[in-house]
């Protein structure tokens, strides 16, 4: 069979397994998704599993998308210019890297008509998932502020893309988009909003990368509020493992199916 894997730390709460293994049956592929978690000292040895088992294609999950880039022989534009790398191809050149949660973003924008060229956007957070969204944003065109609890953090990942950084006690009612990039609002975190409910308009789309629930407090009081779109982390979650799978591949998967796989896993 063709196997394919993820890596990260720990990897208790990851749904691409069901995900990826419901698009290889549904195309009719010999090929498996499994689990191969690696501590931070283990990292180095997965270029060597990949290449022992010959593994065609990784996932790699937090703590690992920044640390795995030196292991990796080419690194795709889009994934350098995050700093970050969530899909690896065995190809006969070696080992490349990707970054399809950017992928992820595009699509899911996409699937709201928001076109984030020239757009007032806010980004909320500066760890990795912020990283990914700021890159995929800055390429996209959109003209880039970050906010987080954190102000320094905010300061230090604007400088990186040219972006501002707002506090949060400053933010204004002045966003096309407003991206979610922290947990705050997920399953078994602070049932909270990450930013005060007075700075949606009806010219807003709100988009959170959380899944779960698929209803946060962000996205409850921006439709309360009236704004244009809210979007989950769903259509991200499920067009970044469509978008490795293709690289995997070279197929198309049926997103019904992998949507299907998530809801079954999620429920
Ligand atoms: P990831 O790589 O998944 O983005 P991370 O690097 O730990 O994870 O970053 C998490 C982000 O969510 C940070 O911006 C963090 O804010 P701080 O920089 O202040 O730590 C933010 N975050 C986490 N929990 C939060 C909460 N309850 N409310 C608001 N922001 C939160």
């Amino acid at each position: 069979p063709q196997v394919t894997a993820v890596t990260g730390y720990p990897l208790t709460h990851t749904f691409s397994p069901e995900i990826h293994n419901a698009a290889f049956k549904a195309a009719k592929i010999r090929g498996r998704y499994v689990k191969i978690p690696s501590a931070p000292e283990e990292l180095l040895l997965i270029p060597e599993v990949i290449r022992k088992y010959r593994i065609i294609g990784m996932n790699v999950t937090i703590p690992h998308k920044e640390s795995v880039i030196p292991l990796l022989k080419r690194i795709d534009p889009l994934a350098a210019s995050a700093g970050a790398v969530n899909t690896i191809r065995n190809s006969p050149a070696g080992l490349e890297g990707y970054n399809t949660d950017m992928l992820g973003i595009a699509a899911s924008l996409a699937s709201v008509d928001m076109d984030p060229k020239g757009a007032e956007a806010l980004i909320i957070g500066a760890g990795g998932a912020a990283k990914a969204a700021a890159a995929y944003l800055k390429v996209a065109g959109a003209r880039l502020s970050i906010t987080n609890r954190t102000h320094s953090r905010a300061e230090t990942l604007a400088e990186l893309f040219g972006a501002r950084a707002v506090k949060l006690e400053d933010l204004a009612p002045a966003y096309q988009l407003i991206l979610n990039a922290t947990p705050a609002g997920m399953s078994g975190f602070e049932h909270c909003s990450p930013v005060p409910h007075t700075i949606f308009t009806k010219d807003t789309v709100v988009m959170d990368m959380i899944y779960d629930p698929e209803v946060t407090p962000l996205l409850a009081a921006a439709k309360a509020a009236g704004v244009r779109a809210c979007i989950n982390g769903k259509t991200m979650l499920i067009e970044q493992a469509a978008a490795s799978f293709t690289l995997w591949t070279g197929i198309t998967p049926d997103r019904a199916v992998m949507r299907k796989a998530f809801e079954a896993r999620a429920a």
